[in-house]
């Protein structure tokens, strides 16, 4: 098997999980600065313009081919409106993580759920994956909701393992396994 993620694009109910691209840099700067994704993620603070293209054009292509995982944007009608991402992928194991941001103006209509949802499936289902974790802040409850409607499984709290701007965090730890597909 690759240890690699194929470089697809993923349909979902009215929104698409593709490649990033030249033309995002910026509505993932204005998303990046928004206060909410400030506090729950350690991106770069202030958070530029070049920051974005570094994003886009390296560090997003990197994580593909060394296997790590796979950036995609969330396109609403072609613009937009988050980004979701496999990484931390270990092969051997064939485990990978979810984690997400959904656009402040993308916001309210359980989108990050929805693309956790197809990209987990999709990376079990086809691209050989066992276990597929996300990872919030216990304050987070969006992003745990988030993960919930995924039809992900609350594991259990890892204390201490997150950082974000304001310092470290508990984590909540949910899991989706092979399993689990069938369940749904
Ligand atoms: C987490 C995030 C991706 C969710 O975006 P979304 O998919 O648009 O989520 P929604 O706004 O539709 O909210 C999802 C659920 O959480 C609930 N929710 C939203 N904000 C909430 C809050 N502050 N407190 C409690 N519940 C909240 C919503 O009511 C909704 O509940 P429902 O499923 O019962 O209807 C988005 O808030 C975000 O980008 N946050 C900043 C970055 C981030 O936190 N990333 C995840 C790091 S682990």
């Amino acid at each position: 098997m690759d240890s690699r993620f194929d470089d697809a694009v993923l349909a979902g109910d009215g929104f698409r999980l593709s490649p990033l691209g030249e033309g995002d840099v910026e509505d993932v700067t204005s998303a990046c600065r928004d206060e909410t994704t400030q506090r729950w993620l350690p991106l770069p603070k202030p958070y530029t313009a070049d920051a974005a293209r570094g994003f886009i054009q390296e560090m997003a292509p990197e994580m593909h081919t060394s296997g790590a995982g796979l950036v995609r944007r969330i396109e609403i009608a072609g613009r937009l409106c988050g980004v979701i991402d496999l990484k931390n992928t270990d092969w051997l194991v064939r485990q990978t993580e979810i984690g997400y941001w959904v656009a402040p103006w993308a916001r309210g209509r359980g989108l990050a759920g929805k693309a956790s949802r197809v990209l987990s499936d999709w990376a079990m289902s086809d691209q050989g994956m066992a276990r597929v974790v996300i990872q919030c802040a216990t304050g987070n409850k969006a992003s745990q909701k988030a993960a919930e409607s995924a039809g992900f499984i609350h594991e259990g709290v890892a204390r201490s393992a997150g950082l974000v701007h304001s310092g470290r965090v508990d984590l909540a730890v949910y899991s989706k396994i092979a399993s689990d597909l069938h369940l749904a």
